[in-house]
């Protein structure tokens, strides 16, 4: 049985199952004042609550189909039930769909004693239906309108399917391009990565949460994912202090600011500890010096691996360790449920981090209006009208084309001519509708995106051969979600030689499936899976003229292709619209402005690898083989992060510091520079600002991104663009997590890369 069909069937029989069970058709109130705060409601609310009433709203179930994680013993169905019908659970994941949603919902609210509506959960990364660009590659927007918009969409798309919670964003900072979730956040810089984390948490929860079309947003995995040790899945962490609080913690504490609502806890361990158990993590800095006043979730059954990772002895243990820490919400873990009612009656737990956790979770279930109207996201109507609109489609296409990053283009090779020309297009991934949604995208349907191959048919005026080169091998892809370019069979390529000889031009789309990155997906390559460096080799061959256009949920290293291939577009997973923008950037309908979010390798043993890194004590000298570097490849990066071509070429002059070069520790500083679009056509540049505080009590990075602004020039215009750097661009976090900024020598760079060499410098005194 395929997936689908297996879907199909399950959600029926849950339906079946459900209004043939459902007896009691009884509308509860239990709110009394209607014009009482949230806070009075949740107290009037609470103190009607039994023990095992707590704990049920702590208790988090997967639906039945969509499988987001190992699936636990006590998993099924039957107890399921029997725990909602005695108001045991509290929240739901992965049901969707408004039919599936208003049943559960239903057993919730006329069935349970109390009538406390389910807060329903979801993986909206990139969108539900309608897909947008990756996370990672909508980053290389820089655009955080166009990221806040396509957070918007998928949002929208989502509640009306029923869902009013997504654990998105993902802010996890990583630089381990080995680590298949690099897909899913903002890269390896902490400001880009906490602009984009604010952007992404307003986009789902909009202004108002109690709208139907808004959704409480989850910022994830608290803390430290993103440097799993090797980059390897699921690994143990070993960070520093310093980079916990400068690197990992600020997108957290951005979305916290920004007024997120939930935050997931992880899989990984923090100075031997697991996270999920980690009080310093959730109660000492999350909810105690940030004031977060929501809820956490634990990661799907992290509670439970609590004991895997050997730090409690038993399930009993767990469940002190984690609720004590602050771990509000189990999911899928089986744990509270099971332990957390006894530990409190046995006085091991105190009753009153029950009544915090549930306090919190009630606040965001009443601020997302479920108890005025705890079906508001089941409209069948408004699912079939808001699901893959018009707008939607445009907004998803917008964003997709911002995120393409042109990489090289020797000789003007593109923008590709559209008229009269012959072009070959060649590449496993060329007419593949499938890999450009990416991973994670359970709310959309297979093989819905347009292709490469789609979206340079709408340029008639050509002629357009189509070579594959390699098959895609694919297992069952929707559910194992096995897939790779072919390793063995090379037969195809001769045809694709044969192409490029007889082409003006030839358009490669080469990568990786969508597949192949994304959770559990990690990789010890960063090439071009497959048989395709052969292929692309072959075809270098035959013609010289080659567009390498490359598909990929993460930075690959890529040297030969840069050495030797003269046009290379960077055109990641870009979701449902993916084959019209890379069509509109080839042609030059969209002039690219995409600037990477992540540095590009030369090869594997750089990895991790990343711009604001240490100066060392021995950067530089050149002078014997004793410095910092390899003795076999160069340490720059390939491309570096905030690099990105256009079509048209930028010019950063008059970089000036307003009033001086001294200033006070508490003066906000005003940097200008002028930019002037010096080519022919329009087009738009990431202009970046970085610092340098010479000398830190605590060592600071060689570079640090402390501004940006996306500028749009016509040909010839010019523009003075205005930075300010004030405390918060100027301070770092000491060892103990304390916010200062110290006076001494600082040096600011303006330009479009984080290799940028135009700079000043300037002094802070006390
Ligand atoms: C595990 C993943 O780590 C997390 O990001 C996701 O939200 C949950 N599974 C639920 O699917």
């Amino acid at each position: 049985m395929n997936y689908k069909t297996k879907q199909v069937i399950t959600v029926c029989g849950i339906v079946l199952f459900l209004f043939g069970c459902s007896s009691d058709q009884k509308n509860k109130s239990m709110i009394d004042t209607k014009n009482a705060t949230v806070n009075e409601k949740v107290t009037s609310l609470l103190s009607k609550m039994t023990i095992e009433e707590k704990v049920g709203q702590m208790n988090q179930y997967n639906g039945f189909w969509d499988v987001t994680g190992p699936v636990p013993e006590e998993g099924n169905a039957k107890t399921k039930y029997e725990h909602l019908r005695k108001g045991w659970v509290g929240s739901m994941l992965n049901v969707r769909g408004t039919e599936n949603v208003r049943a559960v919902q239903k057993i919730a609210v006329e069935e349970t004693r109390l009538g406390i509506p389910l807060i329903i959960g979801f993986d909206v990364i990139h969108g539900y239906k309608t897909l947008s660009p990756i996370p990672l590659a909508e980053s290389a927007s820089w655009d955080l309108e166009a990221i806040e918009c396509s957070a918007r969409v998928a949002g929208t798309e989502a509640a009306a399917s029923g869902i009013n919670w997504t654990f998105a964003p993902m802010v996890d900072i990583s630089r381990d391009a080995r680590w298949g979730r690099v897909m899913e956040g903002a890269g390896e810089d902490p400001y880009l990565g906490s602009k984009i984390a604010k952007a992404r948490v307003k986009g789902f929860q909009g202004d108002d949460l109690s709208k139907n079309n808004t959704i409480a947003a989850c910022a994830k995995h608290f803390a430290a994912y993103g440097f799993s040790e090797s980059g390897k899945e699921y690994n143990s962490v070993d960070i520093g202090t310093s980079t916990l609080y400068n690197t990992v913690l600020p997108p957290f504490k951005a979305a916290v600011d920004g007024g997120v609502r939930t935050i997931m806890n992880s899989f990984n361990e923090l100075n031997g500890v697991p996270v999920t158990a980690s009080k310093f993590l959730q109660r000492d800095i999350l909810k105690d010096k940030w004031n977060f006043d929501g809820f956490v979730i634990s990661d799907w059954a992290s509670i439970n691996e609590i004991i895997i990772w050997g730090h409690a002895k038993d399930k009993k243990e767990a469940a002190k360790l984690a609720s004590i820490a602050g771990s509000d919400m189990d999911m899928e873990g089986y744990v509270y449920i099971r332990e957390l009612a006894n530990l409190v009656k046995e006085g091991v737990v105190k009753e009153s981090i029950l009544d915090d956790a549930v306090r919190r979770i009630l606040t965001v279930k009443f601020e997302l209006g479920l108890f005025d109207d705890p079906y508001r996201y089941c409209d069948p109507e408004n699912e079939k009208k808001s699901i893959g609109n018009k707008e939607h489609m445009d907004a998803v296409l917008d964003v997709a084309k911002k995120s393409i990053v042109l990489l090289k283009n020797e000789n003007n090779l593109l923008p590709l001519k559209k008229k009269g020309q012959k072009i070959a297009l060649i590449g496993p991934l060329a007419d593949d509708n499938n890999s450009p949604l990416g991973s994670w995208r359970l709310g959309s349907d297979d093989n819905t995106a347009v292709s490469v191959l789609e979206g340079m048919k709408n340029y008639k005026e050509n002629t357009l051969v189509f070579e594959k080169g390699l098959d895609l091998f694919t297992g069952d892809v929707a559910f194992t979600q096995q897939v790779n370019v072919n390793t063995t069979d090379d037969s195809k390529i001769s045809k694709a030689v044969a192409a490029a000889k007889s082409a003006d031009v030839v358009v490669m789309v080469l990568g990786e499936h969508g597949f192949q990155s994304g959770e559990g997906r990690s990789r010890t390559k960063l090439d071009l899976p497959g048989l395709q460096q052969e292929l692309l080799e072959a075809v270098y061959k035959a013609n010289k003229n080659v567009v390498l256009v490359l598909n990929n949920g993460r930075p690959l290293a890529i040297e030969w292709a840069d050495e030797n291939i003269p046009a290379i577009v960077e055109a990641w997973q870009l979701g449902t619209q993916s084959g019209n923008a890379i069509a509109e950037v080839l042609y030059g309908d969209y002039n690219p402005s995409g600037k990477l979010p992540m540095s590009f390798p030369r090869n594997v043993g750089q990895v991790p690898i990343y711009y604001n890194y240490k100066n060392t004590g021995r950067p530089n000298t050149e002078q014997h083989v004793f410095w910092s570097h390899y003795i076999d490849s160069e340490k720059t990066p390939l491309y570096p992060f905030g690099y990105g071509l256009s079509y048209t070429t930028f010019e950063y002059s008059n970089l000036t510091i307003k009033g001086g070069e001294t200033f006070s520790v508490n003066d906000t500083i005003t940097v200008t520079v002028d930019l002037k679009n010096t080519g022919d056509v329009d087009g738009k540049e990431v202009a970046q600002l970085y610092i340098r505080d010479l000398v830190g009590s605590v060592t600071r990075p060689v570079r640090e991104l402390k501004g940006f602004e996306l500028v749009p020039l016509k040909a010839g215009e010019s523009k003075t663009l205005e930075f300010t750097l004030s405390k918060n661009e100027l301070g770092f976090y000491d060892n103990d997590g304390n916010f200062m900024v110290e006076a001494g020598d600082f040096k600011v760079f303006v330009g479009g890369s984080s290799t940028t060499k135009l700079e000043k410098s300037f002094e802070l005194k006390n």
